[in-house]
Formats: C-alpha cells, structure tokens, sequence
C-alpha cells in the first residue's frame, strides 16, 4: 500500500501544527499550509528531524491560484485527506460589522475551505478516493457567540458545506465532515481582543463536564480518525469535540 497524504491549511501553530504532528505519527506524507512561513516551516522541519515526510509551502487560502497552484505541485496521484483549517476571529458588535470585515472573516473561514477542497477534489475523483475534513466551530454548530456573528455564519456555511460535499461525492468513494471543536487553548482562543481571552477560557472549565479546556491534539485525534479507513462509513457528519460542553445541562 502507498503511503497515505495529507494537505492542511494553517498548519503552521495551534490546531493545525497538531494536525501535522498527529497525520505525521500515523504515517503519512504531511504537506503544510500557512501565511505563517516560519511557524510553518519550523514545524515541518521538526517532522523531518523526527523521520516523517513532511513539507511546507506558503499558502494564503484567499487566494484561488495559488490554492490550485499548491494543490497541483504537491497533490501526486490526489490527496488521501485534506483538513480545511486555516481560519481568523475577529471581534466585532453586529451594528459595527461593515462588508469589509464581513467578506473577510467568510474569505478565510468558509471560501478558504471551499478553495482547497475544489482543488483537491478532481484527483481524488479520478483515484476514486479521499477525506475532507473541514474545521467548523460549536458556534458554527449550536452555540450563538454575540460579536462574531461573521465567524458563526462562516461557521454554520462550513457545515453546509460539508453535507453537500459529502452527497455530491459520495457516489466518487469521497468523505466530507465537519469537525467542530469546542474551546481549544490555541493563539485564537487566548486572543483577549478577538476572541475569549485566557481568564474567560479558565472559567469556562465549570461548563465543561471533562473539566478542561481542550488541547490542540485533542481536535487533531479526531481529524485523523475522519480521514482514516476506520470512518469510512462516516460522511456529512458534524463531529463536535468538545469535552461535552454542548450537552451540559445548566
Ligand atoms: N481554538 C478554538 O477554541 C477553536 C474552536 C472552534 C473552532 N476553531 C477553528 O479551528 C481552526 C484552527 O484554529 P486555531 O485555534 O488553531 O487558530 P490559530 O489562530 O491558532 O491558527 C489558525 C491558523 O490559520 C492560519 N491562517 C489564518 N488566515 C489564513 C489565510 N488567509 N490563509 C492561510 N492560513 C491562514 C493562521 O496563520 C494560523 O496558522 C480555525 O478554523 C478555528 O476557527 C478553533
């Protein structure tokens, strides 16, 4: 058997460098993404030094280019499996949100997805094969979060997302999942200004029936799951990982 491959976008820190580490142990050739060159680089670098075989190439996921172009260097005989991760927060009250800030949260956290996914697909038709794992959000999936309505729109779209992909390719041996975790300490969530900030984290622990904050691997674990054969039957799913934060009774 060949080895297995994988694309991740924004895998230069948080949930994606996990995702690059944890893909990387199982075995397959890691290809990263990111508009943080060095982050990406570095964590590439550290999977080679460890034996794996792993790249990275710039990529803003804003751009359709070079996506395509990224897409068609790297990709071979089509990708295994490609995690949509890349993704910004900003927060923003409802009346203050203009077009601008609006387009750009939805370029990165919805189109971003769409972009990697359409360039990767048509390889994984012709092989008759692949996973899609896109990154939404508890507030993409559940939870209101006032101030981003922008984000949770993205949010939701990726679960839309998702589910048509998977009933447009399923008939191809395609998977498509949403993957929505719930708080995950990264940059993005310890971000005070546009996202919750480390007290605010600390204090959602007494929400949370696991009682912690999730960590980077603890997404990235299942993302590998949905890519791998062992969810082969699993498609338009949303998987929430979460520590039960959403079944909480309160
Ligand atoms: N951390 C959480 O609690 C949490 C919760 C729910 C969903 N998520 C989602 O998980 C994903 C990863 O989040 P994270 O917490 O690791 O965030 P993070 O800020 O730590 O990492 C986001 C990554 O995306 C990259 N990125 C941003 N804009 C990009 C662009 N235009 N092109 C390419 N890469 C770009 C960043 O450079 C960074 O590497 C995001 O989609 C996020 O919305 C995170």
């Amino acid at each position: 058997m060949s080895t297995p491959s994988v694309l991740i976008t924004g895998a230069g820190i948080g949930i994606g460098a996990a995702c690059a580490e944890a893909f990387a142990a199982a075995g397959y050739r890691t290809v990263l993404t990111d508009v943080l060159h060095d982050e990406g680089e570095a964590v590439a670098a550290r999977l080679r030094d460890a034996g794996h075989d792993a790249v990275f190439r710039p990529l803003d996921v804003t751009d359709t280019a070079a996506v395509t172009a990224v897409v068609a260097e790297t990709e071979g005989e089509g990708y295994d499996a490609v995690v949509a991760n890349a993704g910004i927060v900003r927060r923003r009250g409802f009346t203050e949100l203009d077009d601008a800030e609006w387009s750009r949260t939805l370029d990165v956290d919805l189109h971003g997805e769409m972009r990697v996914f359409r360039a990767a697909v048509p390889a994984m038709v012709r092989r008759g094969s692949g996973s899609l794992v896109a990154l939404s959000s508890v507030s993409g999936a559940a939870l209101g979060w006032a101030e981003h309505v922008h984000y949770s729109a993205a949010k939701a779209g990726v679960i839309g997302l998702a589910r048509a992909l998977a009933v447009e390719l399923g008939p191809h041996g395609i998977r498509a999942n949403a993957l929505a975790p719930g708080f995950v300490r990264t940059g993005q969530s310890l971000d005070v200004v546009n996202s919750m900030g480390e007290d605010a984290l600390r204090d959602s622990v007494s929400a949370i029936p696991l009682r912690r904050v999730g960590e980077p691997a603890d997404i990235a674990d299942v993302a590998l799951f949905l890519a791998s054969p062992a969810a082969r039957y699993v498609t338009g799913q949303v998987v929430v990982v979460d520590g039960g934060l959403l079944v909480q009774q309160r």
